[in-house]
């Protein structure tokens, strides 16, 4: 234990030397140091939680070939582990990608598709624009009558501003907004894959820094003032409001669906390039985990038993972690969820239709 809290200081110190002397983005205000602080610790406590509940972080993967799964994103980091998992355990895999060509590729690095059992079928996806969100998700609703998992795991950090083609600012656009609507399009597939004891599963990929997100209720898009960490911290909130009303209003409905949040843990993916991170590899070799541990708790969440009916939870390392305290008050849930739904002009949650 001192050995790794030994490294993680001598890390921190090396990290903030580094971003002294290099970051793109150097805090200017107090509020900016503070945001960046925040998430530097945020980040800390999730490497020591990596470390001590290693033990936890463990999915045993098993035969359904019956399942199809939609993933947003996949062709590099956790998704592209996640997506080994899924096609070892014989599913159908469906991936929502910018680039089907080169995905297919790195797929292929991973599994032998030829020989596999589980079905790989990749379509184009740019999940930061909404008339691209609106076809892939037609294109789903014309060819599977029936979905078991959609996974939510597309995402960006730390993005220097940038509005998206439909005005939002990107880190809400790619991380949430997509996202939302994809779930919007496909919930009616998700309820008929679904039945009594074997609910059908949404994840939504979130992150440890939801607990320090705060939702900009008055200037959504951070038009007026922008810092890249607030962007992202305000996303992955955000989709943590959405699991918990979501998975609220279909459990009261009786639909058979159940949402999860999940923090894959920090992991060694291109996430992290525009953070003082990726000057100092070596920092991120030795503590972070792999992409292929970042996977593990994700796919526990879309496949495992003993969490059946156990939904609108937030998984860290394969167990239940510590949410943003609005998350725990379903009205402000909803709040921000009625404000979503005006944000992508949706009447009627869940009925599919754009
Ligand atoms: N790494 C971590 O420590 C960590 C911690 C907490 C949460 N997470 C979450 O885990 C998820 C996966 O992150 P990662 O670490 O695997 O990052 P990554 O290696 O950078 O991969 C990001 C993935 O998202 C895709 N993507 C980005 N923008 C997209 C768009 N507009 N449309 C479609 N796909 C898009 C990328 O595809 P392209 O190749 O087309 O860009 C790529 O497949 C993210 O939601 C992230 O917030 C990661």
């Amino acid at each position: 234990m001192f050995f790794v809290l030994a490294i993680s200081g001598v890390a921190a110190i090396s990290a903030a030397f580094y971003f002294f002397k290099t970051s793109k983005e150097m805090p200017k205000t107090w509020y900016e140091w503070k945001t960046e602080l925040r998430f530097q610790y945020i980040g800390m406590v999730g490497l020591f939680e990596d470390y001590l509940y290693r033990h936890r972080n463990k999915v045993v993967l098993y035969k359904q070939p019956e399942k199809v799964v939609v993933i947003t994103g996949g062709n590099r980091g956790i998704g592209l582990r996640i997506i080994e998992k899924l096609l070892e355990c014989e599913m159908t895999v469906i991936m929502g990608v910018r680039d089907p060509k080169s995905a297919e590729k790195s797929v292929g690095e991973f599994v032998d598709l030829k020989n596999s059992k589980g079905k790989l079928v990749i379509e184009k996806l740019d999940v930061g624009s909404l008339a691209s969100v609106r076809e892939f998700g037609k294109k789903i609703q014309q060819n599977y009558e029936k979905l078991d998992i959609l996974i939510n795991n597309a995402g960006i950090m730390f993005a220097p501003y940038k509005l998206t083609e439909d005005g939002f600012e990107s880190h809400m656009a790619i991380n949430y907004l997509g996202h939302f609507l994809l779930t919007h399009m496909l919930l009616n597939q998700l309820k008929k894959g679904g039945s009594e004891g074997k609910n059908s599963r949404i994840i939504n990929v979130s992150s440890v820094v939801n607990l320090i997100g705060r939702i900009n209720y008055s200037d959504i898009n951070m038009k007026k003032y922008y810092y890249p960490a607030t962007g992202y911290n305000q996303s992955k909130l955000a989709q943590i409001l959405f699991t918990r009303h979501l998975n609220k209003t279909l459990e009261e409905e009786g639909s058979p669906v159940q949402v999860h949040a999940v923090h894959p843990g920090v992991v060694d993916t291109d996430l992290f390039n525009n953070t003082s991170t990726t000057h100092i590899p070596i920092f991120k070799k030795i503590l972070f985990k792999t992409p292929e541990e970042g996977s593990r708790s994700v796919v526990f969440a879309a496949i495992d038993l003993s969490i059946e009916n156990d939904g609108g939870t937030y998984l860290s390392n394969c167990t239940r972690g510590p949410m943003h305290p609005d998350a725990k008050d379903f009205e402000k849930c909803k709040k921000f969820f009625d404000f979503s739904c005006d944000l992508v002009k949706l009447n009627n949650f869940g009925d599919g239709r754009v």
